[in-house]
């Protein structure tokens, strides 16, 4: 493929309406290549999750356009969409987003049961993930009784079981203390090195983005310039 993996445009994103209206995002444009390691930096409240979302498809900017592989999202239909966010983007979230009163089967089984993979098959791919992940041996446990850590790499093997082409994370560390921190990141930077994972991380902490390939700052919904851009 050439040009970019994700194209942005002039995003702009407004919540609320009239007098109660806010821009959160006025008018953001970003390349990211393939491969890339991206982190998205800027305080509370700027508009990183906002933007994060508009990228991996979760809500469609008031204006501009969001172009996935040279297509724009807009112009993919809702099953399309669908399937691109189930089988080729992988999520992980601050607070893990798990099912603490399912099994970790069942927690990082969830993008395959959604894509109706046979049960059987699904084991086998779960256990594939956690093995990457190390934690194998947890499979059969309840998600609820894990520690932070665990279960930041299980909503990473859960991102990661349909082998994606990006992983988006939103602040994947800031519910863990900082040694546990960095294993989770060491492990989503290995996902790129050895499987070509393309990250796309909003966080505050700065050694995360630091290891990125390129990074973006926003502040009040503009980026300002480029601190460290990707060399080829
Ligand atoms: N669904 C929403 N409805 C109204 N305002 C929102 C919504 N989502 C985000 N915002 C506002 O947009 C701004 C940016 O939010 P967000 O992207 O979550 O910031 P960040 O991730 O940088 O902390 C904030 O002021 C937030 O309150
Ligand atoms: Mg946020």
């Amino acid at each position: 493929m050439t040009g970019p993996l994700l194209q942005a445009r002039g995003l702009r994103k407004t919540f609320g309406k009239g007098q109660a209206a806010f821009e959160a995002l006025q008018g953001v444009s970003l390349d990211i290549q393939e491969g890339d390691t991206t982190a998205i930096v800027g305080p509370s409240g700027s508009g990183k999750s906002t933007l994060m979302h508009l990228l991996a498809g979760l809500d469609v900017p008031t204006a501009g356009a969001v172009e996935y592989r040279g297509r724009p999202l807009s112009a993919a239909s809702p099953s399309e969409l669908d399937r691109i966010r189930n089988t080729e983007f992988g999520f992980v979230f601050q607070h893990f987003h798990l099912d603490e009163a399912a099994s970790v089967l069942e927690n990082v089984a969830m993008p395959l049961t959604i894509a109706g993979m046979a049960p059987d098959e699904r084991r086998a791919r779960v256990a594939c993930a956690l093995t990457r992940l190390g934690l194998e041996e947890r499979i059969d446990e309840r998600a609820g009784v894990l520690s932070g850590g665990q279960k930041q790499r299980v909503a990473l093997a859960r991102a990661i079981v349909n082998r994606p082409r990006v992983v988006f994370a939103d602040e994947p560390t800031g519910a863990l203390d900082q040694a546990t921190g960095h294993t989770v990141t060491d492990l989503m930077f290995d996902l790129n090195l050895t499987e070509g994972i393309t990250l796309v991380i909003v966080t505050h902490a700065n050694d995360l983005a630091e290891r990125c390939s390129q990074q973006f700052r926003i502040v009040d919904g503009a980026l300002t310039r480029p601190l460290r851009t990707a060399v080829a």
